[in-house]
């Protein structure tokens, strides 16, 4: 059997997440997982909350509640955000668990052991007002690179180059505002990362055909530009403390970069897994040695974070000497914007998951938001675009479809699959066209391609919607009820394979659909992938067998709607 590890890119704790969060990482992640299952593989989807760093610290300063507290909370909110959403983790963890605490030290420590951590002096930031250091997004300024006038320390998010605090100009401090900023010494631990630029190229190079040119762009453009020994440790206090058995004491006090234990916590994750579930040393199985060869692992990420898992992460594995499992499809995504600008947590810009759930279901948000993916280039969110992706697809084709063959069949079939007729040409051509999509999706999928995966999903709905326009049992029911009954149970069947083919991006509507048309066979859970040639599962239903019609399956969203809510959110028009 297939097995398949897939992660997420695990968002900050700090705040609801907006849906440029959603759609680069964790909506992609979990309908890549559910397409999975729904082939049957054995597929364990991973993701958790990024609890430290500064980004943390400074959300909880401002709230003004203690981290830890504050880290608890915000679990709490995501991981519930989450359900609602349909995100289906095997485990959505915490990258405070003490499962990562322990694995994060056995990772620095192998390093510290195998040569590959070294001690240096470095020039911090540090702010007499604010009386302490100041790392990473600490300090505001303008980006040395493009110019970004509100660069962070760590990273521009403007151009996505890596940063350090002190290469900002006009730096000033994130707490106080305070500009009077100093440079004093702090000791810190550095990866040395240049000493595996060429096991990294010959990596990176094995994955120039299987990850996306996004990806492998940004990896090559900084092994080209000379890979630098990163510093993983931070003067905070919130974190995983440096021990005293690393660096001979000397860095007492500090913690590990979040950037360093972050992605530590997705195999911390699958252990909080298999300790949540009795299941031992089960973890190991996906992560590591023989028991992990037959493994594929995916890693679903917005392009910011491709530098961590091309660079990073991988050279954090490479220099334990242990067999861990580095990527092998690592998906990245582009920017999703919001009415031509950034979605942007810090200016509370864009739609987040809680409002989005006010103004619609999880389902239209998933299909509109995967069939828009921005994998090529950036894509733009406007209302209009999503009310009209949602009114045509979602209403006008699917919805209706289901509609109106469910109603006929209840109003001129008493509600049962009719069993008269045979299918005819028509029906032969519908099924052999549906076998080569259904074909074509299905290999768009296994490479996490959403934006053709849906296009063919769409296709597949057209074909059914054309063929129920062709066959019109509404017109023959007067006068050849055998012909009237082939096209409804042809589209009953059709209904029936749509809910199994559409679970993966819509559960809720899968499952409304599916209840409808087959009720027995379906425990919850997994709707599978359609189960052998079409020629079979579109004559699956029983004749005789009673459906039910839905009631509204997709109401279509109006030009009120649309006004209110651009007022509601600011913007997003075009
Ligand atoms: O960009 C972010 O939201 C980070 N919290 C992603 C971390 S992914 C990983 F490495 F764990
Ligand atoms: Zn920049």
């Amino acid at each position: 059997m297939k097995r398949v590890l897939i992660t997420s890119a695990i968002p900050y704790v700090a705040g609801v997440k907006h849906l440029g969060n959603l759609v680069g990482s964790m909506l992609p992640a979990d309908i890549f997982a559910r397409y999975c299952r729904s082939r049957g593989y054995d597929t364990l989807a991973i993701c958790a909350t990024d609890e430290h760093g500064a980004p943390v610290e400074l959300a909880a300063l401002e709230e003004g509640t203690p981290v830890a507290d504050y880290a608890a909370k915000w679990h709490g909110v995501q991981k519930e955000l989450g359900d609602r959403f349909g995100l289906d983790w095997d485990n959505f963890g915490r990258s405070s668990s003490p499962q990562n605490h322990e694995l994060t030290l056995h990772f620095a420590r192998a390093l510290w052991k195998n040569g590959f951590l070294e001690i240096r002096v470095t020039k911090q930031a540090y702010s007499p007002t604010d009386k302490r250091f100041l790392p990473d997004r600490y300090v505001i300024g303008t980006c040395p690179h493009c110019g970004y006038d509100r660069a962070r320390g760590d990273q521009c998010e403007n151009c996505t180059r890596v940063l350090d605090p002190i290469d900002l100009i006009n730096p000033r401090s994130a707490v106080s505002g305070a500009a009077d900023i100093e440079i004093r010494d702090s000791t810190h631990l550095f990866l040395k990362q240049s000493q595996f630029a060429d096991k990294l190229r010959v990596w990176i190079d094995s994955h120039k055909n299987d990850w996306p040119s996004l990806v492998t762009s940004i990896a090559y453009k900084w092994l080209d530009e000379g890979l630098q020994d990163r510093g993983i440790t931070r003067d905070l206090a919130w974190g995983i403390p440096v021990p005293d058995d690393i660096a001979d004491g000397q860095l007492k006090g500090k913690v590990f970069y979040v950037w360093f234990d972050a992605p530590i916590e997705y195999i911390a994750a699958t252990k909080e897994w298999a300790d949540k579930n009795n299941k031992g040393d089960a973890w190991k199985d996906w992560w590591y040695g023989d028991a992990a060869k037959d493994v594929t692992y995916w890693e679903f990420m917005g392009k910011d974070n491709v530098p961590f898992h091309t660079v990073g992460f991988p050279v954090t594995i490479m220099a334990s000497g242990e067999p861990w499992k580095l990527v092998d499809r690592l998906k990245g995504f582009n920017w999703l914007n919001y009415d031509g600008g950034k979605f942007s947590t810090s200016g509370k810009r864009g739609i987040f998951m809680d409002a989005a759930l006010d103004v619609a279901p999880a389902d239209y948000w998933r299909y509109y938001l995967i069939a828009n993916a921005p994998e090529g280039s950036d894509s733009n969110f406007t209302w209009e675009q999503f009310a009209g992706i949602i009114n045509k697809d979602l209403a006008d084709v699917l919805g209706n479809f289901v509609n109106r063959v469910t109603k006929f069949c209840v109003a001129r079939f008493d509600g049962v699959v009719p069993g008269e007729g045979e299918y005819g040409e028509d029906e032969k051509a519908l099924i052999t066209e549906l076998d080569r999509r259904f074909a074509q999706y299905a290999a768009f999928m296994e490479d996490a391609e959403f934006r053709k995966a849906m296009g063919e999903m769409r296709a597949i709905w057209v074909a059914g919607n054309e063929y129920m326009t062709r066959a019109a049992p509404w017109t023959h029911i007067k006068t050849d009820r055998a012909r009237a009954a082939v096209g409804v149970r042809m589209g009953l069947n059709l209904i029936h394979q749509f809910a199994h083919l559409v679970w993966p991006v819509m559960p809720d509507f899968a499952k409304t659909i599916h209840e409808c048309i087959q009720p027995v066979g379906y425990r919850g859970g997994v709707i599978p992938f359609p189960d052998g040639p079409m020629a079979e599962v579109l004559d699956e239903l029983t004749p005789g067998q009673p459906i039910k019609a839905p009631e509204v399956l997709v109401a279509k969203i109006t030009d009120e709607q649309i006004a209110e809510w651009k007022a509601r959110f600011g913007g997003g028009g075009n």
